[in-house]
């Protein structure tokens, strides 16, 4: 964990929770619907609590979610330090906001979906591993990471497609589907998110680290921490966790 410069690295995480949900129409924001009797919120934030690397946490969520969030977190028992700040339109925006609620001094920062229920305490541990690990590169030269990503390999064939016609079949061996928990560097991540115009969206907060010119490695995901937007998802993660899918769904396996 440590790069043996100093002590033990701080890491901080924000969990982003305060996206709409309109494709999941369960009528809540979706980090508070459940799965099998328990939100999604309530789990990732189990799993993040869970990781020894992970100190406070900051959970982002909707306006008007404020007290129930604080209500779902103290009942579920969860210790140490637990912040909730409100979000913004954006999930970028509520990263943002995520950001100026943390002190300053962590080392680094993990950015976790609420959408993604079914991460594993392993996945956060490897990403932020991976982040302290000095590398070596082809020429021998250390090869240290700003930002660590999961991605599973696209299995599928990935085509292009513009008014219902084909236009293209991108090469699928360099492609990855990407996941969250992802870890930064935390002046990296601020760094980042400063430098991108105003305006730019951002579907996780790795692209604004590629787009500032800061290295972003990868390490495995798990093909069972699929994202929750729709009602099937929902029943496909239900089946995920009804056959400890965890295993049996493991990109390593
Ligand atoms: O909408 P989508 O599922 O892509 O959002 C990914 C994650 O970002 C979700 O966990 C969602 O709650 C969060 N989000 C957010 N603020 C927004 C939009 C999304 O925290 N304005």
């Amino acid at each position: 964990m440590a790069d043996g410069s100093r002590g033990p690295k701080t890491v901080a995480a924000l969990l982003l929770a305060a996206g709409s949900g309109e494709r999941l129409g369960a009528g809540v924001p979706k980090a508070f619907a459940e799965l099998a009797g328990v939100s999604l919120l309530v789990r990732s934030l189990r799993t993040l609590r869970s990781s020894l690397s992970v100190g406070p946490i900051v959970i982002v969520v909707p306006e008007g979610w404020l007290s129930e969030a604080g209500r779902v977190t103290a009942d579920s028992g969860i210790a140490g330090e637990v912040g909730i700040v409100k979000g913004g339109s954006t999930r970028r925006d509520s990263v943002a906001r995520g950001l100026e609620a943390l002190h300053s001094h962590h080392d680094a920062i993990l950015c976790h979906d609420a959408a993604r229920p079914l991460a594993s305490v392993d996945l956060v541990d490897r990403v932020t591993e991976r982040l302290w690990a000095s590398r070596r590169g082809p020429a021998g030269a250390a090869e240290g990471a700003d930002g660590v990503v999961p991605i599973v390999p696209s299995r599928d064939t990935i085509k292009r497609v513009r008014g219902g016609w084909v236009v293209e079949t991108i090469p699928r061996e360099e492609l990855g589907l990407v996941q969250t928990p992802q870890a930064f560097r935390a002046e990296a991540l601020r760094e980042a998110h400063a430098r991108a115009p105003s305006g730019e969206a951002a579907s996780d907060d790795a692209v604004l680290l590629e787009a500032a010119g800061f290295r972003v490695a990868v390490v495995d995901g798990e093909r069972s921490n699929l994202k929750v937007t729709t009602e099937e998802d929902l029943r496909m993660a239900e089946h995920i966790l009804g056959t400890g899918g965890g295993i049996l769904w493991s990109s390593r396996s």
